[in-house]
């Protein structure tokens, strides 16, 4: 068993594919069947409904992928009287189809898919221009030197952070190995794997905004392979 006490980040395997290689298609294709086992989307809706008072004009999504979680929330999120939400969906990797805009447009969201490195385009974003930042398996890529330098530009952007990550913990570790038996490639056992050790656990996140200058809500673990965390980018802005 890896020690899991630490947060231990290897390059995953995805991140250095192109995007049109069979093994990454593979891959982003077991990471739809992942959130739906992990009800990341479910997760998330949960904890905006609980956390977002207001239902929110703008909302920004880092590290978007294809879309395809974000509009599950959407849908979700439509149904409790979330609509006219326009939606900004950044990843420096263009995976967003055509037909993306239109998926969302069913709920009344207006998708803006943007290509580019998140800490690039939020030097570029113009001041608090999102009512809410949204992050779903993405913050455990970055060690915390480079969390240190993305949550004060979140600040910047939002008053509020959302994000669903992997649990660091022997469950989900231990989970990872039975991915091949739902037949996911050879790419996502290796990510999946890697994801865990780079997860988070406790009140690590917490920390690390708090570090930033901002004030978590709440963090924890959030069914059985997910840690959930909410941070307000200023006392009482939510
Ligand atoms: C594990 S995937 C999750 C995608 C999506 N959130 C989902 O749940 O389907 C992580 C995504 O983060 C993107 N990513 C990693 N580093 C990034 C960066 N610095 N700026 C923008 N996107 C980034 C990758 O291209 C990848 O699509």
């Amino acid at each position: 068993m890896a020690d899991l006490n630490n947060r231990h980040l290897e390059p995953e395997l995805l991140d250095g594919l192109p995007a049109g290689d069979p093994r990454a298609i593979a891959s982003r294709r077991d990471l739809v069947r992942i959130n739906a086992l992990m009800f990341q989307a479910r997760i998330m809706a949960s904890l905006l409904r609980a956390n977002v008072q207001t239902p929110p004009l703008r909302i920004l999504e880092i590290g978007a992928g294809d879309g395809k979680f974000m509009l599950t929330v959407a849908r979700l999120m439509a149904a409790g009287c979330w609509s006219n939400v326009e939606i900004v969906l950044v990843d420096r990797v263009d995976l967003m189809g055509k037909d993306l805009c239109n998926s969302f447009a069913a709920f009344g969201w207006k998708a803006q898919p943007v290509t580019a490195d998140i800490f690039e385009w939020a030097d570029e974003a113009l001041h608090r221009p999102f009512d809410l930042v949204c992050a779903n398996l993405i913050l455990h890529h970055f060690d915390d030197t480079r969390l240190l330098q993305l949550f004060p530009r979140i600040m910047t952007m939002a008053p509020m952070l959302v994000a669903t990550e992997p649990l660091r913990a022997k469950v989900p570790f231990v989970a990872t190995r039975f991915l091949r038996l739902i037949g996911a490639c050879a790419v996502t056992q290796n990510d999946a794997t890697q994801s865990v050790r780079a997860g988070f656990r406790g009140a690590e996140l917490s920390q690390l905004w708090q570090l930033s200058g901002g004030t978590p809500v709440i963090e924890g673990r959030k069914g059985l392979f997910t840690q959930g965390f909410v941070g307000a980018s200023m006392p009482g802005s939510r």
